[in-house]
C-alpha cells in the first residue's frame, strides 16, 4: 500500500488552498453567516490533520506512514471541538462556543475519512468478504459457468498456475476435474486469499494440493517451464495494455512448450445492439472496480495477439451473454521464435 505523505496529500493541499481563498478572496467580499462562520470549519480536518501527523511522526509520537485511522481522525476532531468550543471561551474573550463548529469539523472529518479510507485503495481486500454474495447477486451462476467451461481440458496437466485466483470459486471443480495436478494460486490480495482458503477448506479439498501465494504479477517470477496448465479467470481484464503484456509475459514464460491456458473473461462483441451493452456494462464495471479497488485499467484490452505471441493458439472459444462473456482454451503448440 503507498505510504501517506502528509503535507503533500491531495486533500491537504485542496484544503489548504481551499482556506486560503475562502479566508482572502470570498471573506472579504461576503457578507454572509457561512462564509464568516462556518466555512473554514469543514477544512479543519482535512488540511490540518496530515501536518499534525506529520509533526507527530518527525517527534516520534507516531510509529509508520499508513493513511490516517478513524481512530487518529476522531480524536483530532474531539480534542480540538473540546478546545475550540467547550474550553477556549473561558480562556479568551474573543472566543465562542458554537455547536455547529463541531457539527462543521464532524462533516469535514466524515468527508476526509472516507477519502483516506479510499484513497490507498488496498486492491481487492475491502471487497473480498462481499465478493461471493455480490457476484451470486449480479451474474448468478453465469461467470461460474464460463469458468468451468474448459475446465475437462486440463485434466492431464501436473501443475497448474492459477493466476488472480481471487476469492477461488474455481478451486472446488478444477481440484474435481483432475484428481492429480499440484496447483498453485497467485494473487495479490491476502483478503481474496483468505477466503479462498475457507472455501477450500469447506469443500474438503486435500490441502496438500494447493499452494496459495500472496504476491503481484508481474512482480511475482515464477520458475521457468513450471506449470503445463495456466488459468487465468476474470483477471487478464484487471490490465492496462502496457501491464497486461508484461503479465501474460510472465505467465507464459512460466508455462511448458506445450501448455494449455484456459481463460475467461469479458469481452466486446464485434457490432450492433451486443456490443453498445458490452461497452455499457463494462463502464460501470470499470468505473467501479476502479473507485473501491485502485484498479488501473480503463477498459478491456483482448489478451489473444499478446498469447499467440507467446506461441500459444485458440482451440475453442465459447462466448455467452450475448458475447459479453468469453471462455478460451489456447494451447501451446510451438516453440517461440524471437
Ligand atoms: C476480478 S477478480 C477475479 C477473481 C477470480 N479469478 C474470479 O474468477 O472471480 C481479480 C483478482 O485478481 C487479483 N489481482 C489483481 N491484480 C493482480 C496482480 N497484479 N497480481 C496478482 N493478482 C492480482 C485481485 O486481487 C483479484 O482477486
Amino acid at each position: 500500500m503507498r505510504r501517506f505523505r502528509y503535507g503533500l496529500d491531495p486533500l491537504c493541499l485542496l484544503s489548504c488552498a481551499a482556506y486560503a481563498v475562502e479566508r482572502w478572496v470570498i471573506r472579504p467580499r461576503f457578507t454572509g453567516l457561512f462564509w464568516h462562520g462556518y466555512s473554514t470549519d469543514f477544512l479543519l480536518i482535512p488540511a490540518a490533520l496530515p501536518l499534525l501527523l506529520w509533526a507527530y511522526r518527525r517527534l516520534g509520537l507516531r510509529a509508520h506512514d499508513r493513511w490516517p485511522a478513524w481512530s487518529e481522525i476522531g480524536l483530532t476532531w474531539a480534542v480540538w471541538s473540546v478546545a475550540a468550543e467547550g474550553l477556549a471561551p473561558f480562556l479568551f474573550r474573543s472566543a465562542t462556543g458554537d455547536w455547529r463548529d463541531v457539527l462543521a469539523y464532524a462533516v469535514g472529518a466524515v468527508i476526509a475519512g472516507c477519502w483516506w479510507t479510499l484513497a490507498p485503495r488496498p486492491g481487492f481486500d475491502l471487497l473480498a468478504p462481499h465478493y461471493t454474495w455480490m457476484e451470486a447477486l449480479l451474474a448468478g451462476s453465469r461467470l461460474q459457468r464460463c469458468r468451468t467451461a474448459w475446465l475437462d481440458e486440463l485434466t492431464g496437466c501436473r501443475r497448474l498456475l492459477v493466476a488472480g485466483l481471487g476469492h477461488g470459486p474455481v478451486l472446488p471443480e478444477l481440484l474435481a476435474c483432475n484428481r492429480h495436478a499440484h496447483v498453485t494460486c497467485v494473487d495479490a490480495s491476502a483478503g481474496m486469499l483468505a477466503v479462498a482458503r475457507r472455501r477450500a477448506e469447506r469443500a474438503g479439498l486435500d490441502p496438500g494440493r494447493i499452494t496459495f501465494v500472496h504476491a503481484a504479477l508481474p512482480a511475482w517470477r515464477p520458475s521457468a517451464g513450471e506449470f503445463d496448465g495456466v488459468v487465468t479467470n476474470f483477471f487478464l481484464d484487471c490490465f492496462s495494455p502496457d501491464e497486461l503484456r508484461t503479465v501474460v509475459a510472465t505467465l507464459a514464460g512460466a508455462a511448458t512448450k506445450d501448455a494449455r491456458w484456459v481463460v475467461a473473461d469479458f469481452t466486446i462483441p464485434p457490432g450492433g445492439l451486443a456490443r453498445w451493452r458490452a461497452r455499457f456494462v463494462h463502464a460501470l464495471m470499470y468505473a467501479f472496480f476502479r473507485v473501491a479497488t485502485g484498479l488501473r485499467a480503463r477498459r478491456l484490452t483482448a489478451p489473444d495477439a499478446l498469447l499467440a505471441a507467446e506461441g500459444f493458439a485458440l482451440a475453442g472459444r465459447r462466448t455467452s451473454e450475448w458475447g459479453l462473456l468469453h471462455a478460451d482454451l489456447w494451447r501451446r503448440e510451438t516453440a517461440v521464435t524471437s
